[in-house]
């Protein structure tokens, strides 16, 4: 050992925000978006409508798949090697491209504006603060191209829902590579919407209310739909038909608000948009076309001519899939059950994850989402074989409790987090966190 003084370690991520907050602690401020991932999840409940925590928290059905995304962390441990003598880490990676500050991206989450107003921008402004990349929804609520500007520098992907209408498909794909998107994300496991529980028992799916389809009144090839199906109207029922009485009294207030709600969301003016038929026959419009139940490897092959960018498919789950979408030439793909809202009793995405990079092997790009909640949690997703995690419900419920400096906040905690987990059980590097023999299965209980 030298008598020199050795050169101070380097701070990384997570003794900065330790220290940011606990300075803040000195000055009697506790932290706006908590720390603790139940504690976010039971706090920003609170501060959103119970349609959007249906919307937001709810799972298909029973609720099954998404209590075993996070057993299936559970039965994992991290077993930390000690001495190592590493004092900084390099979080850094890359996927397809894309520069990564940590492995972590936002996921595409739609109807987001049920939460709170401006929510795509507002998650854009976080992500960009954050220097974490975002991947914008089709069901966003506000068009690729603004929340793009709100990006600036840092680097966003497209999620396509692949609608039954080819050529709205092609002009979303054109739309997201003119306006600077870096990759196309398919996701596949949504051909429908899943027998959602919570919202059905309210009756309350956001989109009748014209929330979440702002990607499609702001493109031509929809509207040109939507004017098509305005003129051919007139002999539609009226959505009152076929009740009475009191039902039509109360039908009426409900059916009314919906339609102002329709026409305050539909761009342009919304006392020009209640005259018109326009608005109401968006959002028919989008419930008829906006993804494709016959969606097949058929459509996924045609991709290659459509667009340069590298393409990921979202949603796999079976080991075939995945050797199939590799073989076909598929640039990366995403695990996920989609936040167990689709199939009730559906197989965890991190078991998933552990057959599929068995199958494919160590090269392909596989990322992984559903039930990430903590750095911890990344940590063990990358240790069994992810190459970056998406984070999904947690961004929003920072978004609920302070717009873009929460999802902010939520992306940080969770990176601050990681990278002390990587400090404290020795992994320099991310590729050292995917290396190494980090994570044993947990003791059957
Ligand atoms: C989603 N998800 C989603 N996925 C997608 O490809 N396009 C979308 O528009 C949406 N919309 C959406 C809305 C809401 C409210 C949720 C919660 C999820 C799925 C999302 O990208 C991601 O797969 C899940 O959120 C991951 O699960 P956890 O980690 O959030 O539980
Ligand atoms: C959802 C759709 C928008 O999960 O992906 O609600």
């Amino acid at each position: 050992m030298s008598e020199q003084r050795p050169p101070a370690p380097p701070v990384g991520p997570g003794r900065l925000r330790q220290n940011s907050i606990y300075r803040r602690g000195t000055l009697g401020q506790a932290p706006r978006v908590p720390t603790h991932p139940d504690e976010l999840e039971s706090r920003a409940r609170k501060a959103m409508s119970p349609q959007a925590w249906a919307y937001v928290a709810g799972g298909a059905g029973s609720g099954a798949t998404v209590s075993a995304n996070r057993a299936a962390f559970d039965r994992w441990q991290v077993v930390p090697r000690m001495l190592h003598g590493n004092t900084s880490r390099d979080l850094r990676t890359e996927v397809l491209g894309t520069s990564l500050t940590a492995p972590v991206m936002i996921a595409p989450i739609g109807a987001a504006d049920l939460v709170r107003p401006g929510s795509d921008v507002a998650i854009a402004q976080g992500a960009a603060a954050a220097g974490t990349p975002y991947i914008f929804s089709t069901q966003g609520c506000a068009p690729m191209e603004e929340t793009a500007r709100a990006m600036g520098d840092v680097p966003w992907w497209y999620q396509l829902y692949w609608s039954v209408d080819e050529r709205l498909v092609d002009s979303l794909i054109g739309r997201a590579e003119a306006a600077g998107a870096r990759a196309l994300v398919v996701t596949l496991d949504t051909t429908m919407l899943g027998w959602r529980t919570r919202d059905l028992d309210l009756g309350s799916l956001p989109f009748t209310q014209g929330v979440g389809i702002a990607q499609y009144t702001s493109d031509p090839r929809f509207m040109e739909i939507v004017r098509e199906r305005v003129a051919a109207a007139g002999e539609e029922p009226s959505p009152l038909a076929g009740t009475t009485g009191a039902q039509k009294v109360v039908a009426a207030a409900s059916g009314a608000r919906t339609l102002v709600n329709q026409a305050r969301r539909h761009p342009g003016g919304t006392r020009d948009n209640l005259r018109s038929a326009e608005p109401r026959a968006a959002v028919e419009t989008f419930l008829d076309i906006y993804s494709n139940p016959g969606l097949s490897w058929t459509h996924i092959e045609t991709l290659r001519r459509r667009t340069r960018m590298p393409v990921l498919l979202k949603g796999i789950l079976h080991p075939d899939d995945a050797q199939r979408a590799v073989e076909s030439g598929i640039d990366g793909i995403i695990v996920s059950n989609h936040g167990g809202r689709q199939v009730d009793r559906s197989v965890a995405s991190l078991d998933a994850l552990v057959a599929i990079r068995e199958r494919v092997g160590p090269e392909p790009v596989v990322l992984l989402d559903s039930g990430v909640r903590s750095g911890a949690d990344v940590f063990v997703a990358l240790a069994l074989g992810a190459d970056a995690t998406l984070i999904g419900r947690p961004h929003i419920y920072g978004l609920a409790l302070d717009g873009a400096d929460g999802v902010q906040a939520v992306v940080e905690d969770v990176v601050a987090e990681l990278d002390l987990t990587m400090g404290l059980a020795g992994a320099a590097s991310i590729a050292e966190i995917r290396s190494g023999d980090f994570v044993v299965p947990a003791p059957p209980r």
